[in-house]
């Protein structure tokens, strides 16, 4: 049976608390992309939670928390994550630590790693869910492994329908574009993901990033070796002038098919990436897309564009 959507009032809160604790699988708002959320202590959940992304079980789910607190609890905090913490929690940062001994996140949502990725979202349904809930919640991006993210409960919808109990319609999500993920173990953080907080927002606050993500042979996420965030049609990047038979995803002054920022402006083309990629994809044809300037949440967007035109 295809899932219910709901808007986020105190019953259908209440109602996704209760399916997370049967075991069951949620389509929860954050301010990033859309997740798909499971009790992340519960081994059978999260095993049918990479089951229905169709994700390899070797790469780990984020673990969502209410509090700093809560994360606390999880991963062993360095004082400079700490600062982080304070400065970007709740928000689109990530932060990969230590696991505690008795760590509730379960081996399986961890991919048997030592370490826990932690972040406490923004968005205000996932924080009351994350509070009514009372334990940590698995949320990947709610989409088949290596697809588009989805950026609304629609988007949802359309990828997951089948596979979630229920849909929490939380609007689109405000930035667009998935958290920014650090490696926060040591005395400097490592990029393990660019995402929605761009690097000089980090550096501001913990200088020293080591940029990981440029580097082809130094550590990174699990999940951002593959082809990954593809549309089904292929993708051609850095492109001023498209071909006949091509939609073309424009920026700044130019004309196209859709564009993501006509105002050139990063952030709302990070807002925007995900849902023209999918509006674009549905047209059937090769998508074009133009050169993306590479500062700020730019170098996240290029990050995304990149593994979506890699060929597997
Ligand atoms: O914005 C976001 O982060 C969204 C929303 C739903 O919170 N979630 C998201 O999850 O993007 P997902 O599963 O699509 O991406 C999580 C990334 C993967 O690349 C995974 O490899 C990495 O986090 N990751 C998780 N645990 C890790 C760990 N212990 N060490 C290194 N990378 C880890
Ligand atoms: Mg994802």
């Amino acid at each position: 049976m295809p899932a219910q959507i709901l808007k986020p009032t105190g019953e259908a809160i209440a109602l996704a608390c209760d399916i997370l604790r049967q075991g069951g699988l949620v389509g929860l708002p954050t301010e990033t992309v859309y997740g798909l959320a499971a009790d992340a202590s519960n081994p059978a959940a999260i095993a049918r939670l990479y089951a229905a992304k169709g994700r390899p079980a070797f790469n780990p789910l984020i673990a969502h928390v209410e509090s700093t607190d809560m994360a606390r609890q999880i991963g062993v905090f360095p004082r400079p994550a700490l600062t982080m913490a304070q400065a970007f929690w709740p928000g689109p940062l990530t932060m990969v630590v230590q696991a505690m001994a008795d760590c509730p996140v379960c081996d399986l949502a961890r991919a048997g790693l030592e370490t826990v990725a932690l972040r406490q979202p923004a968005h205000p349904a996932a924080r009351r869910v994350l509070s009514q809930f009372g334990g940590a919640i698995a949320a990947p991006s709610a989409n088949p492994s290596g697809q588009v993210s989805p950026t609304s409960a629609e988007h949802v919808a359309a990828d997951m329908a089948d596979a979630v109990d229920l849909i929490l319609d939380g609007g689109p999500s405000m930035a667009g574009i998935e958290s920014t993920i650090i490696d926060a173990r040591f005395d400097t953080p490592t990029l393990l993901r660019p995402g929605s907080i761009d690097t000089e927002q980090i550096e501001a606050i913990w200088p020293g990033l080591f940029h990981a993500a440029s580097d082809p042979k130094a550590p990174r996420s699990p999940g951002q070796l593959q082809r990954h965030y593809a549309p089904t049609n292929p993708i051609r990047l850095n492109v001023t002038a498209p071909q006949g038979g091509e939609s073309f995803l424009a920026f700044g002054a130019m004309d196209g098919t859709a564009n993501l920022s006509a105002s050139a402006d990063l952030v709302e083309a990070a807002a925007n990436l995900f849902h023209m990629l999918r509006a674009l994809d549905k047209m059937g044809q090769p998508i074009a897309v133009a050169p993306i300037p590479n500062h700020g949440v730019g170098e996240a967007i290029n990050d995304r564009l990149n593994r979506a035109a890699q060929i597997d």
